[in-house]
């Protein structure tokens, strides 16, 4: 099953799927340009923490012991950061912090030249909670200094009932080593939330970048297609009018002048081999023409007044049929060139001239639709093809009533009503071949050479339009002419 419907043009598909590639690409490009955002801002922050870090304990661990309590109250912090002095560093609900904070902690104790009197006598490394916050013990460089608790001074290895409680050490043997008893300077801090695209710059330019790419894209596909349209519009060109279409330019991108030199070489071959074939027509049409009347002279001496009868009808026959096929070769060669002309005038001067023809069958004829219709066509030929269609009405099915449509995208629709038998279905792609009589109506009466609907439909075609049929339910046949508005 199919559940992506791709657009029906060929360009818009073409769009669509480098579209697609295009916003995966930025996508991917933004990700990355993310990731690297976050892990440099967070680079800066464990750089300023740790700076941060350093100044205070410096600040601190120089201080007279029984000062720092006081010095500690009074330090300028940024908002969610703590200090506070302890007897052992605060490790339950802690973990540990990430190599590079690490590294870059102990590298800016190092660059802050602390001098080695008051080098930190341990130095613990934790992260505690969610969202995440540093925690950095510093081991004081003297003697156990806590600040007197309102009750009292704290017992030794203090107590839950005595301030903070003082927290197991759990897997660290490193910090129970640290004897004698070592105060302890810790400070907190809050990371503050990623902002990958806090440039302001950032947003704009991604925008713009994209449209930009989503435009070329679009720009370049069409400009690319351009050519496709243009052989597609020659190739229909060709199939309207073989005698006048032009070449197509031979230039452009390589593949584009091979499919137009291709397509130039071909249509130089259709034409030919239309012209020929018109040519042949002709040639045997104007031939055969001199024997018919060496035979029809010849009949005339022909004793059996019956035999003679028959066959200068056959010859007569034959005449009328050389006669069309002459006809039909100047009709499909037609040169006449396309001119406004008004649909629903002509309609009405044929049906006119039909009524004029056979006036017994006057009445019959009607015609429906607008007053006007302007459509680009050839007049001569078309013509030539609606009158070829509203005679067999009239001829055939006694009655001829034509009804023009107003166009429905970009076609319009004439249809030509009649009272007769109709057709069989199985004979109604047939009756369009030259030559194509239905046995029922084969008599002198009704008499054509069967080329009428063949040139019709030729003509319709040059046109861009064509001709179909249809049998009325009652009685009578349903021809249906469409033609580009
Ligand atoms: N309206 C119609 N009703 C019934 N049969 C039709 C109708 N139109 C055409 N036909 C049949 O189709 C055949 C072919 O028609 P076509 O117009 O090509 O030739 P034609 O009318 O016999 O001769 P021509 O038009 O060359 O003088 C006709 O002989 C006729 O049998
Ligand atoms: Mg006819």
């Amino acid at each position: 099953m199919n559940f992506i419907t791709l657009p029906h043009s060929l360009a818009r598909r073409m769009i669509l799927i480098l579209l697609t590639g295009f916003a995966l690409i930025q996508l991917l490009g933004l990700l990355i340009h993310t990731l690297n955002q976050v892990r440099l801002q967070q680079l800066e922050e464990e750089q300023e923490f740790a700076t941060r870090a350093v100044i205070i304990y410096r600040h601190i661990a120089l201080a007279a012991p029984e000062d720092r309590a006081a010095l500690l109250a009074k330090e300028p912090l940024p908002k969610g950061d703590t200090v506070s002095l302890s007897l052992l560093p605060p490790i339950d609900h802690t973990y540990a912090m990430p190599l590079s904070a690490r590294g870059a902690i102990r590298a800016a104790i190092i660059d802050y030249g602390i001098p080695p009197g008051i080098r930190p006598r341990g130095l613990l490394l934790r992260m505690q909670g969610f969202p995440p916050r540093f925690v950095i013990s510093f081991g004081l460089p003297d003697n156990l200094f806590l600040p007197v608790p309102p009750n009292g001074p704290p017992p030794p290895n203090g107590g839950p009932e005595n301030g903070p409680p003082l927290l197991s050490l759990g897997p660290l043997p490193d910090i129970s080593a640290l004897l004698p008893p070592v105060s302890w300077l810790t400070i907190t801090s809050t990371l503050p939330p990623p902002a990958p695209w806090r440039s302001p710059g950032f947003a704009t330019a991604f925008i713009v970048m994209t449209l930009l790419g989503a435009v070329m894209i679009t720009w370049a596909v069409r400009r690319l297609l351009q050519p496709v349209k243009t052989l597609a519009a020659a190739a229909d060109a060709l199939g309207r009018d073989v005698a006048n279409t032009k070449p197509l330019p031979e230039t452009g991108p390589a593949e584009i002048v091979t499919a137009a030199v291709a397509f130039n070489t071909m249509a130089a071959r259709v034409r030919r081999f239309v012209e020929d074939r018109t040519f042949l027509l002709t040639a045997i049409g104007h031939d055969l023409r001199t024997p018919i009347t060496r035979l029809k002279l010849r009949a005339e001496y022909m004793e059996d007044d019956e035999q003679r009868t028959k066959m200068l009808a056959d010859l007569d026959e034959m005449e009328a049929m050389v006669a069309a096929t002459l006809a039909f070769s100047r009709d499909v060669t037609t040169t006449e060139a396309i001119a406004r002309l008004d649909l629903a005038s002509l309609l009405r001067t044929i049906l006119d001239d039909a009524a004029d023809g056979d006036p017994d069958h006057a009445a019959a004829l009607s015609y429906t639709g607008p007053e006007h219709l302007p459509i680009n066509a050839r007049p001569l030929a078309l013509k030539r093809a609606l009158a070829n269609l509203i005679g067999n009405a009239l001829k055939y099915g006694d009655a001829a009533r034509v009804t023009l449509h107003p166009p429905i995208k970009g076609m319009v629709r004439i249809d030509i009503e009649d009272d007769g038998p109709g057709i069989p279905p199985d004979e109604m792609e047939r009756v369009f071949e030259p030559f194509r009589r239905l046995e029922t109506s084969r008599n002198r009466e009704t008499g054509g050479s069967g080329l009428g609907m063949s040139i019709s439909r030729n003509i319709l075609h040059a046109h861009g339009g064509d001709v179909s049929l249809t049998n009325l339910p009652e009685r009578g046949l349903r021809v249906s002419v469409t033609l580009p508005a």
